[in-house]
């Protein structure tokens, strides 16, 4: 995600999170952190042949810990792997920043995007009650623990 995608990326998160959507301003800020070696944000969006946006994602990472600040994908685009795909990117990212284990948080009335996590191991570890505001609507925490890769010697056991 570039400065340029902001004006679609912001379309399409005031229709998919109407009631705190996040602001040009926070964008920024996240992608302030997004670049250059002591970069400890991963923002991507996903756009068709015709460079329309249909998704975007966020991760922010720090000290070993991972965190998915967002992740969306347009309406017509439910369903068809787009949010898998958004969510693959963001933890190979996250094995990139050495990070041991990712969180996040989701209205615990988000059952679609659970699901989602719940494919990729996330596992519930507990709740932000009130977390979502206007509404007071709990968020659930979910964590996932990164694998170590493999060590050279592990996938070269067979002696080629
Ligand atoms: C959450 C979101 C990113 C998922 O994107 P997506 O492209 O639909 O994701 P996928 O197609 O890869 O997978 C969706 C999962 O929801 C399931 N699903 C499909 N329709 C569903 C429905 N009506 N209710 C519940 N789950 C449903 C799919 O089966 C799939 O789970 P599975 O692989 O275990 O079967 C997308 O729905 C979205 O942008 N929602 C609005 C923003 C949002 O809530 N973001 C998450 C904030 S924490």
């Amino acid at each position: 995600m570039r400065w340029w995608d902001l004006v679609p990326v912001l379309e399409l998160e005031h229709d998919l999170f109407p009631e705190d959507a996040w602001s040009e301003g926070m964008f920024w800020s996240e992608l302030a952190h997004a670049r250059g070696p002591r970069a400890t944000r991963r923002y991507v969006v996903a756009e068709d042949a015709d460079g329309r946006i249909l998704g975007y994602a966020g991760l922010a990472a720090a000290g070993g810990l991972g965190d998915v600040q967002t992740i969306a994908a347009a309406r017509d685009q439910w369903g068809t792997g787009l949010g898998a795909r958004l969510l693959t990117d963001l933890l190979q990212h996250a094995t990139a920043f050495e990070c041991d284990e990712v969180l996040l948080e989701v209205r615990v009335d988000n059952t679609r995007a659970q699901k989602l996590y719940e494919r990729f191991g996330f596992e519930p570890i507990g709740f932000r009650r009130g977390y979502y505001q206007p509404g007071n609507v709990d968020a659930l925490v979910m964590r996932l623990t990164v694998q170590a890769t493999e060590t050279e010697t592990e996938t070269d056991s067979d002696g080629c």
